[in-house]
């Protein structure tokens, strides 16, 4: 958004004073040191333009500002959010389920684990070296022991090495990620449900990144995990990465509804105006604004969750712009990892990591100065997938997330390598 853009908000028929105008036409000016994050230019971290709609009805929303921890504060947004969780849920293709939206994916995970120790005191956390580093650290936070399981070199947890540790422990929850942070890599669900039969064992999937991508069109072999998502006891989307919405809304999904006894508290102070659920009675945060939930609703009202739908074929040209863009640095001579979602990485050619390190780093300044915004990412040796010698303990890659539509363009995929 230009400054111009910005600054042209202040005409709004709002009841704003010379001294606000003049405090908005400032912030219009500080807001411009940002990157461009709403531009074709903009491939680097996993950060989405919210939709024109969503702001409306977000902003819109605060002249109420309802609050969803209870029906005293916020009626009409919190059936908004039971009739969000109803659709995600059917995502899913939970049968029934018990869910809210959160501030974000932190927050959800860290509820999720917390409903994995509830119903098993000593679930030791297992979660990929891969996962997003939440989960060692809410485990923390929570008293769990937790336990890191290798991946492959693709980048996917190593089901033998799951077997391994889970054989040895008493009792776990394993995190399967469904797309990573770093390379957008979906674990093997349909091999974890699998050791199930041998082993017993809860499921939680973070797919903070990936959920949505329940709906596009995926490869086979990415789908029939994804076909397997309703098998696991929770689900982690978030709806502040693909789902369009600005920051400050995450979801949990909990397949059994009856936990929601474990969040049973007394609250001296709410829940008097109506003998129905007030979400804050299956939330571990109080206040949570409503305008979140307008925001998503409105968003999903637009953009339904249907597969072959509109918003199912955003996500699908932007799986299209991660394997175009693949192949195109393929094509011009850089190593480049088959990209499972929507995120692309890719490296300079060399001959030892730490030469190879820098020409990336370089790389990635280098265009950020021609105005094209990427990422960098540390791959470690034992997830290397090219020959290399090691002076260095990481390498350092160039990444992309590509997560707009305007990313599936063969022109910018061009201009991004050259
Ligand atoms: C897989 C995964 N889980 C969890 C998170 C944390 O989510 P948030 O940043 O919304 O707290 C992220 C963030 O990138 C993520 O990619």
């Amino acid at each position: 958004m230009s400054w111009q853009h910005l600054k042209s908000l202040k005409f709004l028929d709002l009841p704003l004073d010379e001294v606000d105008r003049k405090v908005l036409d400032e912030l219009a000016e500080r807001l411009q040191d940002n990157y461009p994050y709403n531009q074709q230019n903009y491939a680097g971290q996993m950060i989405k333009p919210p939709h024109t709609l969503a702001q409306a009805a977000y902003w819109m929303s605060t002249f109420v500002n309802p609050n969803n921890h209870a029906l005293d504060g916020g009626r009409a947004t919190s059936a908004l959010e039971l009739e969000i969780m109803a659709s995600l849920g059917k995502m899913i293709g939970y049968k029934q389920s018990l869910g809210h939206l959160t501030s974000g994916g932190t927050m959800a995970n860290l509820e999720a684990l917390w409903v994995a120790r509830q119903c098993q005191s000593k679930a030791t956390v297992l979660a990929s070296s891969a996962s997003h580093y939440t989960h060692s650290r809410m485990s923390e936070v929570l008293g769990m022991p937790f336990k890191s399981i290798a991946t492959l070199a693709n980048g996917a947890m190593d089901i033998e090495d799951l077997e391994r540790v889970i054989s040895k422990v008493e009792s776990a929850v394993v995190v399967v990620t469904m797309g990573t942070t770093g390379l957008g890599k979906v674990d093997p669900l349909a091999e974890i449900l699998e050791l199930q039969k041998s082993y017993k064992f809860r499921i939680h999937i973070d797919a903070a990144y990936g959920g949505y991508f329940k709906i596009a069109n995926l490869e086979l072999d990415t789908n029939r995990h994804f076909d397997l998502m309703h098998k696991a006891d929770s689900v982690v989307i978030d709806p502040h990465k693909h789902g369009l919405q600005p920051y400050g809304c995450g979801a949990i999904l909990l397949k059994n509804p009856e936990e929601g006894r474990f969040y049973k508290h007394d609250s001296p102070y709410t829940y008097f105006t109506s003998g129905d659920l007030h979400l804050g009675e299956i939330t571990l945060e109080c206040s949570r604004p409503g305008a979140a939930s307008a925001a998503l609703w409105a968003t999903m009202q637009k953009f339904p969750l249907e597969q072959g739908g509109t918003f199912s074929q955003r996500l699908n040209e932007s799986l299209l712009a991660a394997r175009g863009l693949h192949m195109c640095a393929e094509s011009k001579g850089y190593w480049s990892l088959e990209p499972e979602l929507d995120i692309c990485i890719f490296s300079n050619k060399g001959k030892r990591a730490g030469e190879i390190s820098q020409k990336n780093r370089a790389f990635f300044e280098r265009k950020a100065k021609e105005g094209i915004h990427l990422a960098l990412l540390k791959i470690k040796k034992e997830n290397c997938p090219w020959p290399l010698e090691w002076d260095t303990e990481e390498l350092v890659v160039v990444r992309s997330v590509l997560m707009k539509p305007e990313h599936n363009d063969a022109e910018f995929w061009d201009r991004l390598l050259n």
